[in-house]
């Protein structure tokens, strides 16, 4: 277990730069998420840091030593890759043996290891089996079994559960969270998933064309995204946007609701919202809607608790309004955030 850290870490394959002068210190024992679309860079980073990849400039530090160009059993970490990366011809038992039998540790230690970490991740009954006898999640967990029996300082996660349906995925991320408690590794984890990040991240780095732009708690993340970019790819259904003069609005869903459900003492932003649809989620109603003059016709959205029993209706209108505390502003042109609104006189 040790500290990981990249400073001006950049990767340009001829024409794109895959990651852009990323500096990140990853807390000994830390589990950092690296959230970002399909593209930002987030495998690349993940393959520099396992010394798979070699930075077209910057360096990685494992431990406070710099690894930068060394080979990737130097930088010793356990990297799971989305496809599992399985041997079809080996056991469970072989395949989780195989980088300690590259090592050539003893039998014996070999046999205990692979006992201890087939317990762990619930798999030892399936030992003598072939990778095509197991289901999508029997397979995730050899993967990771693999990972964990040869004490790697830290484990590199590349979107590992992505190949799991919707429940499955659910409960091998809550898995996921025991063990890293029990066993206390820093972990770097991969998703594209904004959930997953924000449901399993100590902090979350979120990127975007290659470049970081934001590192901090889920919380923060949520609650003050530094840009219009982590606004929106974070929050679903995504943040509403209203475009006036160089200043774009922010707000979110869940607190843009009917005038009703505020009391008289906050400061209001009051909406006029033309409803066009409304869908019943059981836990919550979506509306969807175009606000009304003096505002542009933009499209919103509102998520409304269904602890609030008031109706609503498509076709009509009705007074929304959001806490001016919870409006976002962004500079039109960079995206930068601007703070909070300012309070009206
Ligand atoms: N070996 C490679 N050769 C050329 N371009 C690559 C290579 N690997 C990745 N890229 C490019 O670098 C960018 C980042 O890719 P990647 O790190 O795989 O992103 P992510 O994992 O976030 O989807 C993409 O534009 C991708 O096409
Ligand atoms: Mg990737």
């Amino acid at each position: 277990m040790a500290t990981v850290e990249t400073r001006s870490l950049t990767k340009r394959f001829d024409g794109t730069t895959a990651v852009d002068g990323i500096s990140l210190a990853v807390r000994e024992g830390e589990f950092l998420v690296l959230l970002g679309p399909s593209g930002s860079g987030k495998t690349t980073l993940l393959r520099m840091i396992a010394g798979l990849e070699t930075p077209t400039s910057g360096d990685v530090l494992v431990g406070g030593r710099i690894v930068t160009g060394l080979p990737p059993w130097a930088h010793n970490m356990a990297m799971v890759f989305q496809s599992y990366a399985l041997y079809p011809h080996l056991t469970v038992a072989d395949n989780i043996a195989f980088p300690l039998q590259a090592q050539h540790v003893a039998h014996k230690t070999i046999a205990s290891k692979v006992g201890w970490a087939a317990t762990l991740f619930g798999i030892d009954h399936l030992l003598t089996r072939k990778p095509r006898q197991l289901s999508g999640g029997e397979r995730q967990r050899v993967a990771l079994a693999r990972a964990v029996v040869r004490d790697p300082v830290a484990f590199l996660l590349d979107e590992p559960l992505s190949n799991l349906d919707a429940k499955l995925r659910a409960s091998a991320r809550d898995e996921l969270q025991q063990i890293h408690r029990r066993l206390g590794t820093t972990t770097i984890y991969v998703t594209h998933d904004q959930i997953e990040a924000l449901a399993l991240g100590d902090r979350v780095a979120v990127l975007d064309h290659g470049g970081m732009r934001q590192l901090d708690t889920p919380q923060h993340v949520y609650a003050n995204p530094v840009d219009r970019f982590v606004a929106t790819f974070i929050g679903s259904p995504p943040m509403n946007l209203i475009a006036r003069d160089n200043v774009e609005t922010g707000f979110r869903p869940e607190h843009f609701l009917p005038r009703e459900v505020f009391d008289g003492n906050v400061q209001l932003e009051l909406l006029l919202l033309n409803i066009t649809r409304i869908e019943n989620l059981g836990a919550d109603r979506l509306v969807y809607g175009l606000l009304e003059p003096p505002q542009p016709p933009v499209k919103v959205i509102s998520r409304i608790p269904c602890t609030v029993s008031l109706t609503l209706q498509a076709g009509t209108r009705h007074l929304f309004a959001v806490r001016r505390a919870d409006l976002h502003r962004f500079d039109a042109l960079s995206g930068a955030s601007l703070g909070a609104a300012p309070d009206s006189p």
